[in-house]
């Protein structure tokens, strides 16, 4: 479980996160909200590359704020980001094995995790291929890789399926559903795709300029009238 209490982040006049309060249990939950909500921030706060000005945040019974941000990697934090950051010139196998740089442990047992994970992703043919000799789905699933390898806890994944095709953003959405029951993670999907977030979460909590507006179930909250308004830019009275 993570459990998030009276976050605030600020830059200059700008609070992308105000007072945000939020729980969240194992499984695959789903961050929505309009551009610029805050949810890259959120997760920026989550990894340590922002520092909140207030708040606190429980994973797992851990102050998560209060660890350095290369220990939350050992802890069990994994992420994505909105650009890819596998190096196109080395392998699929190379590429996943640097997260686990730092990680500790043996390296014979840092390579059977990287096997796995490459493996889960369905790109276990590919393991000595450079990630530039792939196609742009086989990239992203090189990012997911990345964000389940070792002993996940945590798993942020941003935008994951941004510009791919449908039936190609399925596949990744059959991947994205099997990390909990693979890893036991905690896992945050934001993308602004409500089919596969639809299809991949069984809760959602919407983000809209710093405040959440809805968490619950995912049908209910995708049926939410104010969510409605947060994505159309409606005002209407709920
Ligand atoms: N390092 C920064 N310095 C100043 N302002 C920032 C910084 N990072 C983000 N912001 C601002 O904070 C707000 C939230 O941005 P954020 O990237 O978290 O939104 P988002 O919900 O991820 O949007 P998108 O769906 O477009 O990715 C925006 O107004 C953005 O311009
Ligand atoms: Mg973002």
């Amino acid at each position: 479980m993570i459990s998030i209490s009276s976050l605030t982040v600020r830059f200059g006049g700008v609070v992308p996160i105000d007072d945000l309060n939020l729980t969240l249990d194992v499984g695959v939950n789903g961050l929505i909200g309009p551009n610029g909500a805050g949810k890259t921030t959120f997760f920026n706060v989550l990894t340590g590359f922002v520092k909140p000005v207030q708040g606190t945040v429980t994973a797992f019974g851990d102050d998560l704020l209060a660890m350095p941000h290369f220990r939350r990697i050992r802890w069990g934090l994994r992420r994505t980001f909105q650009t890819e950051q596998a190096v196109a010139e080395l392998t699929v196998l190379e590429n996943v094995l640097t997260v686990l740089e730092h990680s500790g442990g043996a390296k014979s047992s840092r390579r059977r995790d990287v096997v796995d994970a490459v493996e889960f992703v369905g790109l276990g043919d590919s393991l000595q291929r450079p990630v530039g000799a792939l196609g742009a789905a086989e990239r992203r699933l090189v990012e997911v890789a990345r964000a389940v390898v070792g002993s996940p806890r945590l798993v942020l994944l941003d935008e994951p399926a941004a510009g791919l095709p449908d039936e190609e953003t399925a596949a990744l959405a059959q991947v994205i559903k099997e990390i909990p029951a693979r890893t036991g993670a905690l896992t945050i999907l934001v993308d602004h795709d409500m089919a596969l977030v639809n299809e991949t979460c069984a809760h959602v909590a919407v983000l809209d300029f710093g405040h959440i507006i809805a968490s619950g179930p995912t049908a209910d909250v995708l049926n939410d009238a104010r969510v409605m308004a947060a994505y159309l830019g409606e005002d209407i009275d709920v």
